[in-house]
């Protein structure tokens, strides 16, 4: 199966890149292709004509020959799971992700590319540890809008994640090897 993480963490060590890492890791060790998507780097909605633009009839964002957002739409597309994964900042997803998922969501909302696949969310607090919440209220949401089917949730901060990267580590492998979300595993 193929496995996408979706990264909203623009650094390349710290807390938030070490889970990424299990994540990856457990993802590999449950049988998947593992890619990652750094979200980063993309334009912003411009919130085109009255609201909607080409995003609505088309599911195309008229940014995307700028900056292959498209490009991404298929690698997720292709997935068979996904992981999306934050550093909370201000109790909120990580701006960059939060820009790219504002424009995925106008894009395939509800019957869209993600409709049935299952997506683990992971968030770090890695400050306060505060915030954690509303930041996976967040990302619950964009599951909702899009028909994305919630594998789990997991909050990782400075003082549980060493038991928090075994979770994520699991979590990711479990998902690999076809878990469902809603059957009821007694293995
Ligand atoms: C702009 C900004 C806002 C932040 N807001 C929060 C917050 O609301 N709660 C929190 O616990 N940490 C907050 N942090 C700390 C990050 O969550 C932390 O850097 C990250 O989760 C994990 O640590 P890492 O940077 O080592 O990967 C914030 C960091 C930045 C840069």
């Amino acid at each position: 199966m193929k496995f996408l993480i979706i990264s909203g963490n623009p650094k390349s060590d710290g807390l938030c890149r070490s889970i990424e890492e299990e994540l990856a890791r457990g993802a590999r060790d449950g049988g998947a292709d593992v890619d990652a998507l750094d979200t980063n780097s993309y334009l912003r909605c411009q919130v085109c004509g009255d609201g909607w633009g080409t995003c609505r009839e088309r599911h195309e964002c008229v940014l995307a020959p700028k900056d292959g957002f498209d490009k991404a739409q298929a690698a997720i597309k292709e997935a068979d799971a996904l992981c999306v994964v934050t550093p909370v900042y201000w109790g909120e997803m990580a701006e960059g992700l939060k820009s790219f998922l504002d424009r995925f969501r106008r894009c395939e909302f509800i019957h869209g590319v993600l409709a049935g696949k299952p997506v683990l969310l992971v968030a770090s607090p890695g400050g306060s540890g505060n915030g954690l919440l509303t930041c996976l209220e967040q990302m619950d949401r964009f599951c909702r809008h899009t028909g994305a089917v919630i594998f789990d949730y997991i909050g990782v901060n400075r003082w549980n994640q060493d038991y928090k990267r075994a979770a994520a580590y699991a979590a990711a492998k479990a998902l690999a090897e076809g878990r469902k979300a809603g059957e009821t595993y007694d293995g």
